[in-house]
């Protein structure tokens, strides 16, 4: 496979309007992901290796995304590295965007029921996947086998950009690309149009998104959601409400946090009990933990660095 980009297409990386920078860190979480995503031994975001020896995932498409420009925005986001709070090295904050993407594959697996033991009932295994703020998540790509429709919703510069990388690399997207803002728009009805059947069971993936919202939105897109689908599963990462608040006491989260707004990516929303949020909408939790729980329990990391602490997984459901 081709994985050359070209001097024209690094040009277009920056965007110029406020809003779509959010879409920016979406090139940033790929290229975090990409990098993360080996055995813990020779992870460069691992601060003290945990048993583990195989790779978190294998994925060869990530690093189509990656160029020059790619790598100075990485460099202005990213903090310098230093040694941090609890003795860790600050650079493994950064295991946090390769850890979730783990989870997400994981719990893919097991709503799909390719997983021998799965964690639904067999009726409930879903058809079809919805990735939401997908940006230049490369699951659908990587997932061909599955028995499964998967259908995007981002902005329109963020599909253009990843339609025409996959053409030049002769790549099928495996996907519906459905160019819309899922806060303003109906999104649901948007699915709808484009051949996504809310009688059947669905997985939707919510990842990086709702540090970037505000609370009514999230209230409104879980509302949503619950209102359309008979059997629908959600994964979503959160902050806690002090790391966006830069009172967790851990410097370089807020030194992130800095660079993240100062970039015009602020971290807006954050949840210190994510059932308050599942209750109010009406959802079950079927899972949740920290990302630093989530790392040791995969054997990846043993000295978590404290942001993870922070930083959480959850899978949700429709009561
Ligand atoms: C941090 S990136 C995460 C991308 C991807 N999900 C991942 O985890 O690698 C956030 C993505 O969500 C998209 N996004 C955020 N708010 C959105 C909205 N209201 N409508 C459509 N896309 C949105 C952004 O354009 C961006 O691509």
């Amino acid at each position: 496979m081709q994985g050359e980009v070209t001097d024209t297409q690094s040009k277009e990386v920056k965007s110029t309007d406020a809003q779509s920078k959010v879409s920016d860190t979406g090139l940033c979480t790929n290229f975090w992901k990409h990098h993360g995503k080996g055995v813990p031994s020779e992870n460069p975001y691992v601060n003290e290796p945990g048993k583990r020896e195989k790779p978190l995932y294998k994925n060869q498409f990530m690093s189509l995304f990656i160029n020059e420009e790619v790598i100075e925005t990485v460099r202005q986001m990213q903090p310098e590295p230093c040694m941090d709070v609890e003795g860790t090295n600050n650079t493994s904050m950064l295991l946090t965007d390769p850890l979730r993407h783990k989870y997400i594959l994981q719990t893919l697996k097991d709503v799909v029921g390719v997983k021998k033991k799965a964690l639904i009932p067999k009726e409930n295994r879903v058809t079809q996947v919805v990735i939401l703020g997908s940006g230049y998540d490369t699951t659908p790509v990587r997932k061909k086998a599955y028995p499964v429709k998967f259908f995007e919703l981002d902005r329109a510069e963020v599909f253009k950009r990843k339609q025409r990388i996959y053409d030049d690399n002769n790549i099928e997207p495996n996907a519906i690309y459905i160019p819309l803002d899922y806060v303003k728009n109906n999104f649901i009805d948007a699915l709808k149009e484009q051949g996504l059947d809310v009688t059947q069971p669905t997985y939707i993936i919510w990842e990086g998104n709702t540090m970037y919202l505000d609370k009514p939105s999230v209230i409104q897109v879980l509302n949503r959601i619950k209102e359309a689908f008979l059997t629908v599963y959600i994964t979503f990462d959160y902050f806690s409400e002090s790391l966006v608040n830069k009172r967790s006491g851990i410097p370089s989260a807020d030194d992130i946090t800095d660079k993240f707004s100062q970039a015009k990516a602020q971290f807006t929303n954050g949840y210190d009990d994510i059932s308050i949020l599942a209750e109010e909408c009406g959802f079950r939790m079927i899972d949740n933990q920290t990302m630093a729980v989530f790392g040791k329990t995969l054997q990846v990391e043993e000295n978590p660095h404290p942001l993870s602490e922070n930083y959480s997984l959850c899978t949700l459901t429709p009561e």
